[in-house]
């Protein structure tokens, strides 16, 4: 997408370095910084401290480190203590363990010669593939959005509300929940989105960015806010993300996305998750029972970061000082409150039968496994 008339995926990889370049989101939206990864500590640092954040960018950026580490020295032991020290970085989100599972059985089998070349192309193949199925998930939710805008017989906007940032920050490019917006108000659809302001970090500000870059409508809103919205008639739909999407349909993403759901359902307003597909973890079926929720350090709670009225980025505490926190990072929305997962071969039931049927292929080599 574009930042300032010039178009951006969140990484690329530069030829002449060697590298990979992100966009370091810990300073957005205050400041725009990119940044160089050449070593195996910076990408386990920028994955860890989340200079790039967001399920599938995180497999990405995974896979261009697997492909650094193949080029420093491609034997198996690399390969298996890159796999572990990228592995072990943030435990919620499978696009992490499904990049670097896809990476390692490619590479594996391979001549030692080969697998820097291999695993630098493959790393190209998962992030253009991600952009691929953003941008089909968002021919798909266009066409909810447009259904819902069809009924509106006084011109007035569709209302969609999202938590987070499930934006093309959080992912290679387009966005997951994001992309059903760009494409609906590239259709001349109107739209307005309200946007939960997700503390700790305050993902909302990185949508926020991301939707004015893009023209779109939106209003920045406190994380308590949308059970009031929704009361009053003002939300029409919501869409999220998710990090981890089990067989049956349980939605794992950020803190808060529960109680949004919940007051969806109280309020008859449709909740929909975009979903890639390698977002969908095929081994697990009860998401509250089985799926590890990341426990965040305590800083992200009793922080906040900011810009001062001087220009200065500046993080304050909001705590007393001795105050102690919790800081799960994620929570998990039980199917039965999903109306339906927006993937990229369609829009199905979160369910178990609703997955099957779109995903045949993948569900059955879960089975055989
Ligand atoms: O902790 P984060 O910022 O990595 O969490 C991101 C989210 O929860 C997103 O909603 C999710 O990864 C989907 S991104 C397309």
């Amino acid at each position: 997408m574009k930042v300032d008339g010039t178009a951006y995926r969140s990484l690329w990889w530069d030829d002449k370095a060697q590298a990979l370049q992100i966009i370091d989101q810990r300073w957005l939206p205050h400041d725009f910084r990119i940044e160089q990864l050449d070593s195996m500590d910076d990408f386990t640092r920028a994955i860890k401290d989340m200079h790039v954040r967001g399920a599938p960018l995180i497999g990405a950026t995974a896979a261009y480190g697997m492909a650094l580490a193949m080029r420093m020295d491609p034997a198996d032991a690399t390969l298996n203590s890159a796999f572990d020290l990228l592995n072990e970085t943030r435990p919620t989100a499978i696009n992490l363990r499904w990049a670097l599972e896809r990476c390692r059985n490619h590479l594996a089998p391979l001549p030692l010669a080969q697998r820097a070349t291999a695993a630098l192309l493959l790393a190209h193949e998962i992030a253009d593939e991600d952009v691929e199925i953003n941008r089909r998930i968002g021919l798909h939710g266009l066409e909810l959005i447009r259904e819902i805008a069809a009924k509106k017989t006084d011109g007035s906007p569709v209302r969609l509300l999202t938590h987070c940032n499930a934006g093309w920050l959080a992912t290679v490019d387009w966005g997951t929940a994001t992309s059903p917006m760009y494409q609906a108000h590239d259709a001349g659809i109107p739209l307005h989105v309200w946007v939960d302001e997700t503390r700790p970090r305050n993902q909302g500000a990185l949508t926020s960015w991301e939707l004015g870059s893009h023209g779109i409508s939106h209003s920045y809103i406190t994380d308590n806010a949308g059970g009031h919205f929704m009361q009053h008639g003002l939300v029409d739909m919501v869409i999220t993300g998710t990090d981890r999407t089990t067989r049956q349909g349980d939605v794992c993403n950020k803190i808060g996305t529960y109680l949004k759901a919940l007051a969806a359902q109280d309020n008859n307003v449709p909740f929909y998750v975009a979903l890639p597909s390698p977002t969908i973890d095929w081994s697990v079926c009860d998401g509250v029972a089985e799926i590890p929720i990341e426990d965040r350090d305590g800083r992200e709670v009793s922080h906040v970061m900011g810009t001062s009225e001087s220009g200065e980025i500046a993080s304050v505490r909001v705590t007393p000082q001795a105050t102690p926190v919790a800081n799960p990072a994620f929570d998990v929305t039980p199917n039965r409150l999903v109306t339906g997962l927006i993937t990229e071969r369609g829009v199905c039931d979160a369910s178990a039968a609703g997955l099957a049927e779109l995903f045949p292929d993948m569900a059955a080599a879960t089975t055989k496994a």
